[in-house]
């Protein structure tokens, strides 16, 4: 059904639904009512609540709202003449894609804090939107309240971005900052975290890599103006990190950062996510507990770095709030969708087997001659040369000894071939871990 294209100029006000009341939801209900003098006046027109979905509608709220608001039944809202913007801040991927899908059918802009969303169906629902002549705006799904989205699309639009290298999550960040600071293991320190509220009781998405696959998704399809999917991704998590790996790495001068890397090289572009080395001078090695941080090279503006909180119901309202008072603006400008004609099409994205990179490697191994030449064979047959070895703590009962070894640069799939070259080699006892190193 074709929505009246200036129904807000009849009723006096445009009109905003709410998906979601739960952190966020909550704090963007909480703003839209106590900011309501602000936002007129940075839209130029009054912003009204109409309905707020939830799931549970005896629930208690921390945010007060008046019952006639509340809903359980999209279906009944979706289509109503008083609403032109829906936030969806619901999360997981349906129903907040089919709604989404749903609110664009109808002709409805739609703000969204939805990374999973965005990462899995992104490309869909741009072109959706375009064509209806409405706008998906989510700033709110990266990084919280820094502002990268609007970065990308508009700031630095003149501009050929080579890279984005960004701490994107929170809650592996502050897990990595107390087992690089206290010593502490991997369970340990998710235990401190899950007691702090910082870490989820399913772990799952943040320690593995996949709530960072997502946001890299999104910043890599804006970044590099092509259709970046989370399956595009290679992501790995920090489970496998102990408390040796960041002894070692302090003394050769590295913190240990989950890093999401985008990068465009010779029409490819490459996107991973697992834990790097970052030598101890960059920025990067100095972000700590749950802030982030996302370092982009552009070819005109060189090299920049936004940095805050990347969680939390506040600072993602703020977001959220920029991207609503954006479409109430475009609202009353009216015109065609703003959102740009994406892409310069497919690009390959560049296998992993293909990265070339340092490694950094721990091993336990007899501790006897000759031990370090079998190693230095078998890395040599995968052309892999070694940078430096240090032998480290022995263990006189066992007669093993652990060692790390840093190497050059080298192909990733002839790096993956000697691990398992090694982990057949009679003086292995076992390739304890290994970590590329971000230069
Ligand atoms: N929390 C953060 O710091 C943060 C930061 C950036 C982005 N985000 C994103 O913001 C979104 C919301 O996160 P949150 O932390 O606010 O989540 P949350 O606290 O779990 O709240 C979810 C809300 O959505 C409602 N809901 C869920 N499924 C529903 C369904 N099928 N039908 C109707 N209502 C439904 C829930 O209703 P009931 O209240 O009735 O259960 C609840 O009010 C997610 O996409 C998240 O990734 C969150």
């Amino acid at each position: 059904m074709a929505r009246k294209p200036a129904a807000h100029l009849e009723r006096g006000y445009i009109g905003v639904g709410v998906l979601g009341m739960g952190v966020v939801g909550s704090a963007v209900v909480q703003a839209l009512g106590e900011r309501a003098g602000l936002l007129a006046e940075r839209v130029g027109y009054p912003l009204r609540l109409t309905w707020v979905l939830v799931q549970d509608l005896q629930k208690r709220r921390r945010v007060e709202v008046p019952p006639s608001l509340l809903t359980n039944d999209f279906g009944s809202v979706v289509g109503r003449e008083d609403t032109d913007i829906v936030v969806e801040v619901m999360g997981g991927e349906e129903p907040a894609h089919a709604y989404i899908l749903q609110a664009l059918e109808s002709g409805l802009h739609v703000v969204t804090a939805n990374k999973e969303v965005m990462a899995k169906h992104g490309p869909e629902l741009l072109r959706l939107a375009r064509e209806r002549g409405t706008n998906v705006l989510y700033e709110a799904s990266v990084g919280a309240g820094i502002p990268l989205v609007s970065a990308f699309t508009r700031d630095l639009a003149g501009n050929r971005i080579d890279s984005i290298r960004a701490i994107i999550n929170g809650t592996t960040n502050y897990l990595l900052t107390r087992m690089g600071q206290d010593g502490l293991d991997f369970s340990s320190a998710l235990r401190l975290a899950q007691e702090l509220g910082y870490a989820e009781a399913d772990p799952t998405n943040d320690v593995e890599g996949i709530d960072a696959a997502y946001k890299l998704a999104i910043l890599a399809a804006l970044a590099f103006r092509t259709p970046v999917t989370f399956g595009d991704v290679y992501h790995e998590g920090i489970s496998r990190l102990n408390a040796n790996d960041f002894r070692y790495a302090r003394e050769l001068g590295y913190a240990i950062k989950l890093l999401a890397i985008g990068r465009q090289e010779d029409g490819e572009v490459q996107v991973r996510v697992h834990p790097a080395f970052v030598h101890q001078d960059l920025l990067l090695a100095k972000v700590e507990g749950v802030f982030n941080a996302v370092q982009v090279e552009g070819d005109l503006a060189g090299r920049l770095l936004f940095y805050g909180p990347g969680a939390g119901a506040f600072p993602t309202t703020s977001a959220v709030l920029g991207d609503v008072v954006d479409s109430a603006r475009q609202i009353l400008q009216g015109g065609e969708s703003r959102v740009p004609v994406s892409a310069r099409g497919e690009r390959r994205t560049k296998p992993m087997a293909d990265l070339q990179t340092r490694y950094y490697m721990r091993m336990t191994v007899a501790d006897r001659a000759g031990v370090l030449a079998k190693i230095a064979q078998a890395l040599g047959d995968n052309r892999i040369s070694i940078a430096s070895v240090i032998q480290k703590e022995t263990d006189e009962v066992a007669r093993t000894a652990e060692i790390v070894i840093m190497t050059h640069r080298a192909r990733e799939a002839a790096f993956q071939a000697a691990l398992r070259q090694l982990a057949k080699s009679d003086v292995v006892h076992e390739v304890g871990n290994f970590v590329r190193v971000e230069d």
